[in-house]
C-alpha cells in the first residue's frame, strides 16, 4: 500500500465518524484469552495493525484465531497451546510491544516463554525492568537470549507484594496478567488505574479471577486454579475520540464522534472547553466544535490517569498553534515526546522546548536533559510542507497539521497510523478532508 498522502489542507472537518475498541486495551485482552480454558470471544475491536500482529503471536502458540472485521468480532481458542518455533517468534520482533505481556499467561500454561525484542514507538527509552522484576518476583527465571528474552518457571509461580516505582500501564498488566493464575495473594501499590485497565480486570473476573481495587492505587488479586473463556465488549478508544476532537478544533471544523464516551475523557473534556472548544454529549457519543472564537492558550501537564493522558497530547498541541498567547505544555509520562514539533515548526508554528519541567511540580526528567517541556506562541497560521510521520500519535498531529495549513502537504510514513487508527483515510474522506494517496 502507498505510504504517503497529499493533504490540500485549510478546509474545516465536518461530519461523522465512529471510534470503536480501544487500541491499547484490545490487545491486552486477546493476550488475556490465553489463560482460559475454553474460548473468548472480543468484540468491538477495531482493524488495526496492533491486532494483526497480537493475532499472528497467538497464533504462533496454538490459539485458533478468528477475526472478522466488519463485525468488529474475534474469537479465541487457547485449547492447544504450545511453544512455537523461535525462528517463527522471531519474524514479530519489534512489530509492538505486546509480546511482553505474553510472560505470564505462557508461564502458566507451558511453564516456558520466548520473548521477541518490543517494537513500539520511538518516544523515549520505554525500559521494561518493572515487567522482569514483577516476573522474578513472581520466581520466573528470566533470560536475555539472543533476538529477546527467555524465560521460564521451574516451580508454580507464586504470588508476592511489590510496590512499582512508578504506576506503569504496561507493569501493571503484567502483574495482573501472571498474579490471577499465580498461588496465594500478589498485592501491587502504585498501580496504574487507567480505564483500559479497569476494563482488563472486568475481563479476568469474568473468566473467574478475584481482583480488588482498593484506594490509593492499590490492587490486591486472589490467584485462583482455573480460568474459563470470556465474552466482552471493548471499551471505546478514547485516545483516538481526542485525536479527532483536536482535529476538529485545530481545523475550526465539527466533528460528532460516535462511540466516544464522556466517562474516560473527563479530563480531557475540560482542558478542551480552557482551550476554548465546544462539546456536546448524547447517548451515542460526543460532538467536538470550534465555536468561531479565538482560541485560549493554557497551562498543561501530561500524568497518569486520572491526569491528562500523554497521548492526548501531540494531537492537542496542534491546536495549540491556534490558541491566543503562550501555551505550556510539560510532558511528565515520556522522555522524548516532543520530537513532532520539529515539522510543525516547519510549517509555521512558534514552538520552544526546554529541558527544565515547566509546571507545576517537578517530574522524572526535570534533571536529566530530555526536552520535555514546550512553550507554544500562537496563533500562527499553518503552511504546507512535507512531512515525515514519527511515531503513531505524533503521525496524527502531523496529519491534524497538514489539514489545518494552507496548500498541499505530503505526509510520508503514514502506515504507521494504521497500527492505532482504524480505516483513518475513510473517515477523513468521510470528513471532507481532500487528499490523496500516492498511488506509485
Ligand atoms: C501504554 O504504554 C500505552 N501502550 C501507551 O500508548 C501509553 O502512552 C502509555 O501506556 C501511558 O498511558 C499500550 O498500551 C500498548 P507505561 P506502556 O509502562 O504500558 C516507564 C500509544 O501511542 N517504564 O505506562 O508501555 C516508561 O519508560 C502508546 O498508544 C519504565 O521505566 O507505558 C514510561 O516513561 C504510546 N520501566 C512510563 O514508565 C518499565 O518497565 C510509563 O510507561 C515500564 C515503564
Amino acid at each position: 500500500m502507498a505510504d504517503m498522502l497529499y493533504v490540500d489542507g485549510g478546509n474545516p472537518l465536518h461530519g461523522e465518524i465512529t471510534v470503536r475498541g480501544a487500541k491499547n486495551f484490545v490487545s491486552k485482552a486477546m493476550v488475556a484469552a490465553l489463560l482460559g480454558e475454553g474460548p473468548s470471544e472480543l468484540r468491538n475491536v477495531p482493524k488495526i495493525r496492533d491486532v494483526q500482529v497480537v493475532s499472528e503471536l497467538l497464533e504462533l502458540h496454538g490459539v485458533h484465531v478468528r477475526y472478522c472485521p466488519e463485525a468488529g468480532v474475534v474469537e479465541l481458542d487457547p485449547c492447544n497451546v504450545r511453544t512455537p518455533m523461535v525462528a517463527d517468534v522471531d519474524t514479530l520482533a519489534g512489530a509492538s510491544r505486546i509480546p511482553i505481556l505474553f510472560c505470564g499467561p505462557l508461564l502458566h500454561r507451558l511453564g516456558e516463554a520466548f520473548i521477541p525484542d518490543l517494537g513500539g514507538c520511538a518516544i523515549g527509552g520505554r525500559p521494561i525492568d518493572f515487567h522482569l522484576e514483577i516476573l522474578r518476583q513472581f520466581g520466573a527465571e528470566v533470560d536475555k537470549a539472543e533476538g529477546g528474552i527467555r524465560l521460564s518457571a521451574p516451580e508454580p509461580l507464586r504470588g508476592t507484594k511489590i510496590a512499582l516505582p512508578y504506576p506503569s500501564v504496561g507493569a501493571t498488566e503484567q502483574l495482573l496478567l501472571t498474579a490471577v493464575r499465580a498461588e496465594g495473594i500478589t498485592e501491587l501499590s502504585n498501580a496504574a488505574i487507567e480505564p483500559e485497565i479497569a476494563d482488563l480486570i472486568n475481563v479476568l473476573q469474568k473468566m473467574g479471577a478475584i481482583i480488588s481495587v482498593d484506594t490509593d492505587r492499590v490492587i490486591r488479586i486472589e490467584g485462583v486454579q482455573r480460568l474459563v473463556g470470556y465474552t466482552h465488549t471493548a471499551l471505546p478508544d478514547r485516545i483516538e475520540a481526542a485525536s479527532w476532537a483536536s482535529a476538529a478544533l485545530a481545523t475550526g471544523g465539527d466533528v460528532y464522534v460516535r462511540g466516544a464516551r464522556q466517562a474516560d475523557m473527563t479530563t480531557f473534556l475540560n482542558t478542551f472547553r480552557k482551550v476554548g472548544g465546544e462539546f456536546v454529549i448524547d447517548d451515542h457519543g460526543i460532538s467536538f466544535f470550534h465555536p468561531g472564537a479565538d482560541l485560549h492558550s493554557i497551562h498543561l501537564e501530561t500524568d497518569v490517569h486520572p491526569g491528562f493522558m500523554t497521548d492526548w497530547q501531540q494531537p492537542l498541541v496542534v491546536a495549540l498553534t491556534q490558541a491566543t498567547g503562550l501555551s505550556i505544555v510539560h510532558e511528565t509520562v515520556y522522555e522524548k515526546r516532543f520530537g513532532f514539533v520539529s515539522a510543525l515548526e516547519s510549517m509555521g508554528a512558534t514552538i520552544q522546548l526546554y529541558r527544565e519541567c515547566l509546571g507545576g511540580h517537578a517530574c522524572r526528567f526535570g534533571q536529566r536533559n530530555f526536552y520535555h517541556s514546550a512553550v507554544i506562541f500562537g496563533p500562527t497560521p499553518l503552511s504546507a510542507a512535507d512531512i515525515v510521520v514519527p511515531d503513531l500519535r505524533g503521525g496524527f498531529s502531523h496529519l491534524i497539521a497538514a489539514l489545518a495549513a494552507k496548500g498541499q502537504s505530503a505526509v510520508r510514513g503514514i502506515s504507521l497510523i494504521d497500527r492505532g487508527y482504524e480505516r483513518f483515510t475513510d473517515k477523513l474522506a468521510a470528513l471532507g478532508a481532500q487528499f490523496s494517496r500516492e498511488t506509485s
